[in-house]
């Protein structure tokens, strides 16, 4: 089963609350690109690609009412600003500003800019699910036919819930049980806002594919314990040399991967790459809030209030760090899956010619 994480329905955005799940379905109807910009932030809706097609959904709803040309540059701005790493959303809005330029926009009335929006947004969502049909199919093809029961450790979310559908590593997963392969998925817990525990292993269940929780630090123990067959993750942004920005404690699984010799798979569309960024140190890192470490202050009672009392994970007043991404080194990085082909080595010359 796929999950719809967003849905554009009678002119407005409806969005599936990640923060609630696993335990309740609950939606948010989104009339304002305000309000679509606070869901990307609070993280009601997360995972680079879901981020960028409800952005561009936001934007048909700014366009309800016209402003100057200047004014709705600035608003483009401040979706811009709503999670600095992930990529996918900037490369987005530079495409839609190629179309959205200032002659366009001063032409046309809002009806007619914001039916090119939507159509801009369909287009995309559209293409994000074919190509994670593509990258998926051509995933499956980095495993031997003999083999036919894989176990594969996976971190963060990137399945349906992150994509417009079938998802990237998640969706490599489901591609190889839809090819027989009997997948059993090792799912990092991926603290602080649990996209493992809750998001992972909910879609894993719906889907029937076997799936057991692990903590960050227990895939050392994992990886020299049990054969494990392959790390695939998503990526949030990619620099010219390969370097991946993901979420934060892929780059600990990259490392202990190399030490144990399994394969390290990064699954992503074209979109995740910014080839204006030479190396993964130019990649921006998002710092949240602290409170999201020391108390999961995102798990909320229907009364907003936080459902872990203060004081239960960590001491009123402890610090904590809290660093959303970080960047995986090319070196430890087998392939890069795509719907462009499989990116092996992962060196600059060779993402060049798979991607063109
Ligand atoms: O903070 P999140 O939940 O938005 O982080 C998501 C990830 O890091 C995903 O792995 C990435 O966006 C790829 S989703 C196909």
């Amino acid at each position: 089963m796929n999950l719809k994480s967003i849905e554009w329905k009678e002119n407005k955005l409806i969005i599936l609350d990640q923060t609630k799940i696993p335990k309740s379905k609950e939606f948010i109807i989104c009339k304002t690109l305000d309000e679509v910009v606070d869901s990307i932030k609070k993280m009601t809706l997360r995972g680079a690609p879901l981020i960028a097609m409800a952005g561009l959904y936001g934007l048909v709803l700014e366009l309800e009412n016209k402003k100057t040309y200047k004014e709705f540059l600035s608003r483009v701005e401040f979706l811009k600003s709503s999670r600095p790493t992930a990529v996918n959303l900037k490369l987005a809005l530079e495409e839609f500003l190629k179309i959205f330029t200032k002659e366009f926009y001063e032409k046309n009335e809002n009806r007619i800019l914001q039916k090119s929006a939507l159509d801009f947004a369909d287009t995309y969502f559209k293409n994000d699910l074919e190509c994670n049909l593509k990258l998926s199919e051509f995933g499956t093809s980095l495993f031997s036919k003999k083999k036919k029961e894989l176990n594969i450790i996976t971190h963060c979310n990137t399945g349906s819930l992150a994509t417009a559908g079938h998802g990237t590593a998640l969706g490599v997963i489901r591609s190889l049980r839809d090819k027989g392969y009997k997948v059993t998925v090792f799912a990092d817990e991926t603290r602080p806002y649990q996209q493992g525990s809750r998001l992972t292993a909910f879609e894993m269940m719906e889907e029937k594919i076997e799936c057991y929780l692990i903590g960050e630090g227990m895939t050392s123990w994992l990886m020299s314990t049990k054969k494990i067959d392959a790390v695939i993750v998503g990526a949030d942004r990619i620099s010219s040399n390969g370097d991946t920005a993901n979420k934060i404690g892929t780059s600990n699984l990259a490392i202990i991967a190399k030490e144990y010799n399994v394969p390290f798979y990064v699954a992503c569309t074209k979109t995740s790459f910014d080839f204006k960024l030479k190396s993964g140190k130019d990649i921006p890192i998002e710092l949240r809030a602290s409170e999201e470490l020391t108390e999961n202050s995102f798990l909320k009672n229907h009364k907003g209030e936080n459902l872990i009392p203060k004081g239960t994970l960590s001491p009123i007043g402890a610090k904590a760090l809290n660093p959303g991404f970080d960047v995986t080194l090319s070196k430890y990085i087998k392939a890069i899956i795509t719907e462009k082909g499989i990116i092996s080595p992962v060196i600059k010359t060779e993402i060049k010619k798979v991607l063109k």
